[in-house]
């Protein structure tokens, strides 16, 4: 499981900085639950939490600020 898809944290825009951050954290939930079956199950549980909803926000921000920090906030 490649966790950083092209191996680099450099993306050219926010957007696709934003979308990393969202692969990288879906990526880690793989890695720790390898089972499909199970993985279909508790998206319905999460789905349907708002507080679990508002911690998988919090994961994807602490991943973009670490992407956003890594390419200079895409200051030119
Ligand atoms: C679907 C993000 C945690 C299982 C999705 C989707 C997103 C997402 C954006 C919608 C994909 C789409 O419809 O195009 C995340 C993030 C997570 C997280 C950022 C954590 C920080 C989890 C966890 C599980 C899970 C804990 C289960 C163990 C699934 C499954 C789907 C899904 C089975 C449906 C897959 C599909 O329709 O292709 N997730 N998720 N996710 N997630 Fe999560």
């Amino acid at each position: 499981i490649t966790l950083v898809p092209d191996n680099t944290l450099i993306t050219a825009t926010a957007e696709e900085g934003r979308q990393l951050a969202v692969k990288m954290a879906r990526l880690i939930i793989k890695l720790t639950q390898p089972d499909e079956e199970k993985r279909k199950q508790l998206r319905e549980v999460y789905g349907n939490d708002a507080m679990m909803l508002i911690a998988v926000g919090q994961v994807v921000a602490a991943e973009f600020a670490t992407i956003a920090a890594a390419n200079n906030y895409w200051r030119r």
